[in-house]
């Protein structure tokens, strides 16, 4: 089965909601595909000083602006959409994502382990690692950025039966394009990590991001890498039924040959 994928790295301005909202619209409204993943927090910036700068561009999960564009995205183009976004819970804050469906469901995603000064803003999140179907029954399984350095985030996601792992992300460590493709191949299923760039300040604090978004298959082949510094949509095609072949030889299987009784986990 053809199914055509993407991401979008872009450089989502600090606080500027609105006008972020406005360039993911206009750069993805004429764009056809399946599913495109964004970056994480890409409505909001990614560096806060205080909760209280966080709370003025946390919003609800199915009533925010990030929901209403995606869901008019979704259904004006079938697609299904993964955005990071600044979840408002009550008083709690989560670093989210959201699966929009072309049908309008939502799903919700609550980044497990928290990076850095995330940690002073964020709650941790409680959603767990879950798999949802997004446009044709396709089983997508999310995670956020700083999850790719624990190997369980993404096996939890396959185990479960998860095809295309949906990644947005804020790097600033140099290793997870490398890591993503082992997770990839350990998990035989497809990754995509859609990165953002650009330098962000506010005040003393600063982060220059990686870009090179990327687009791994169930081989650990880079279908799709972006460069350092653009801001780009980038689609490919993949047969997302290669992720159900858990088999690496005639005698190897991904998952049944774990022994699972030797592990500390
Ligand atoms: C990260 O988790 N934003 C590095």
């Amino acid at each position: 089965m053809k199914y055509s994928v993407g991401y979008f790295q872009f450089k989502p301005e600090l606080f500027e909601s609105e006008k972020n909202l406005l360039k993911m619209k206009r750069s993805l409204k004429s764009v056809s595909a399946d599913l495109i993943v964004l970056p994480e927090l890409a409505t909001s910036g990614y560096i806060f000083n205080s909760k209280k700068e966080l709370e003025s561009i946390a919003e609800d999960p199915r009533k925010g602006p990030t929901a209403q564009l995606f869901r008019e995205l979704a259904a004006q183009n079938n697609t299904s959409y993964v955005v990071g976004f600044a979840e408002k819970d009550n008083a709690k804050i989560y670093n989210s994502s959201m699966l929009v469906n072309p049908d309008q469901e939502i799903f919700i995603y609550r980044k497990t382990h928290l990076f850095f000064e995330e940690k002073k803003w964020f709650t941790p999140g409680n959603s767990g690692f879950k798999v949802f179907s997004a446009k044709n029954g396709i089983k997508i399984g999310l995670m956020i950025c700083f999850d790719w350095i624990f190997p369980e985030s993404a096996r939890s996601l396959a185990l479960q039966g998860a095809q295309i792992i949906a990644h947005p992300a804020n790097l600033v460590l140099p290793w997870c394009q490398q890591a993503m493709i082992t997770r990839s191949l350990e998990n035989r299923i497809f990754a995509i990590t859609a990165n953002r760039i650009g330098k962000e300040i506010n005040l003393e604090r600063e982060f220059e991001f990686t870009g090179m978004s990327q687009i791994t298959d169930e081989k650990g082949n880079i279908l799709s890498r972006a460069d350092k510094i653009e801001e780009k949509v980038n689609i490919v095609d993949i047969d997302p039924g290669k992720a159900l072949d858990k088999n690496i030889t005639e005698f190897n299987h991904a998952f049944k040959d774990r022994r699972t009784k030797w592990y500390h986990l």
